[in-house]
């Protein structure tokens, strides 16, 4: 099989932290990264340790901790970021420095009120420092999908001369559209020269709900490291989901593209991270909200009974859920009704599930859903009227 791999470069403790009201303390915050290392992320981004002594010291413990995976840390350009970064990074087996700047014209004028010229120059500065300390450095261009290909190519090559192993494009304020990220990225590996000694890194942010989509339109088009979050946190409408693209490249073989994320341990971590960050997943969140293998329609529910690939593109074993569930609301039918009474112990003859359904329904319309204590009592007064 000639399946290519891709780097999942995870962000939960750096851009997931930076949801308001999302604070971890760096004992959660060790937790959360040991789980990520036994998830089999390739890189943890642990945070931006100039931003805040809290923050320096959970970068330095959990450099101490992390077995497996490449530990990363933010910087700006400039030398104080980077220096507290190294400093920082120093016990880690494998650190990481992840440098960089803006590059959109909106950015250039608005936030450095400078030149193209001079943030070329800022780059190449930064990622030389950095290498000063690390071998691996990896180069954002902030607002890369806002920022014109040419200029953007420049900047990719001149971060390549400099030492950069990584060139992370990202879409900073979630605006690409999944055709148009693909092609940037596919830009730049024809235009970039030097770009065989880098790989690519897609950095998605999800204002427009297309995170997901445009991340794999970029490994799609040549990019071989994603950054994501778990549950898909991140500023504003948060970031590319972990779940979601690895679980993506699973079911599409056909990309030839594959992580090595133990996949089982998907729906854990959705819970963990929702727990200590005290953030609630939404019910029909893909992969890991508490629907995503519920079946509430008579008609998807009769499919389901007779086998589960009907409704089902993913084997809810595959990311650590028991059971698909069939949930009994107005909308099931007299299958989804014998297949839970059988489940609870009680088989049913085809006219005594007539009128149980009939009663059943009665409940329905008034609850939103029917449970096993409510079935319970349904037979004990079918008994006792036919007693
Ligand atoms: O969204 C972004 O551009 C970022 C960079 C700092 C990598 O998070
Ligand atoms: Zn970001």
């Amino acid at each position: 099989m000639n399946s290519e791999k891709i780097e999942i470069f995870d962000t939960t403790l750096r851009d997931g932290e930076q949801v308001p009201g999302c604070k971890l303390n760096t004992n959660q915050k060790l937790t959360i990264a040991e789980k990520l290392d036994e998830l089999g992320v390739d890189i943890i981004e642990a945070g931006f340790p100039i931003s805040s002594p809290g923050d320096f010291h959970s970068v330095s413990e959990i450099s101490k901790l992390v077995k497996n995976a490449k530990v990363c840390g933010l910087t700006r350009a400039n030398e104080k970021d980077i220096e507290a970064a190294a400093e920082a990074l120093k016990l880690a087996k494998r650190p990481r420095i992840h440098t960089g700047i803006g590059t959109s014209d909106s950015h250039i004028k608005y936030k450095f009120n400078s030149t193209r010229e001079k943030i070329i120059e800022r780059a190449t500065q930064a990622v030389k420092y950095a290498k000063t300390f690390v071998e691996d450095v990896e180069f954002y261009a902030e607002d890369a999908g806002r920022t014109d290909n040419d200029f953007l190519a420049q900047v990719c090559e001149e971060a390549i001369k400099a030492g950069a192993t990584v060139l992370n494009i990202p879409d900073t304020t979630g605006y690409c559209l999944p055709e148009e990220y693909g092609q940037k990225i596919k830009y730049l590996k024809e235009n970039v020269k030097g770009i065989d000694k880098a790989i690519l890194s897609c950095h998605c942010h999800n204002d427009l709900g297309m995170a997901t989509a445009n991340s794999i339109a970029g490994v799609i088009n040549g990019a071989r490291q994603i950054e994501c979050t778990i549950n898909g946190l991140g500023e504003r409408a948060g970031n590319t989901a972990l779940e979601e693209v690895v679980m993506v490249l699973k079911q599409h073989t056909d990309l030839k593209l594959h992580t090595h994320i133990n996949s089982k341990m998907l729906n854990y971590m959705s819970v963990l991270v929702s727990d200590l960050m005290g953030m609630p997943v939404q019910p029909n969140k893909a992969i890991v909200g508490t629907n995503a293998f519920a079946h509430s329609s008579g008609i998807h529910q009769d499919g389901v009974i007779k086998n589960r690939e009907t409704y089902e593109i993913i084997d809810p074993a595959d990311v650590g859920v028991n059971n698909s569930s069939i949930v009994l609301t107005a909308r099931s039918g007299r299958s989804a009704l014998a297949y839970r009474f059988k489940h609870i112990g009680f088989d049913v003859t085809k006219n005594e599930l007539d009128f149980l359904y009939e009663e059943f329904l009665k409940i329905a319309d008034i609850k939103k859903e029917v449970n096993n204590d409510d079935l319970g009592l349904m037979i004990e007064v079918f008994n006792r009227k036919i007693g």
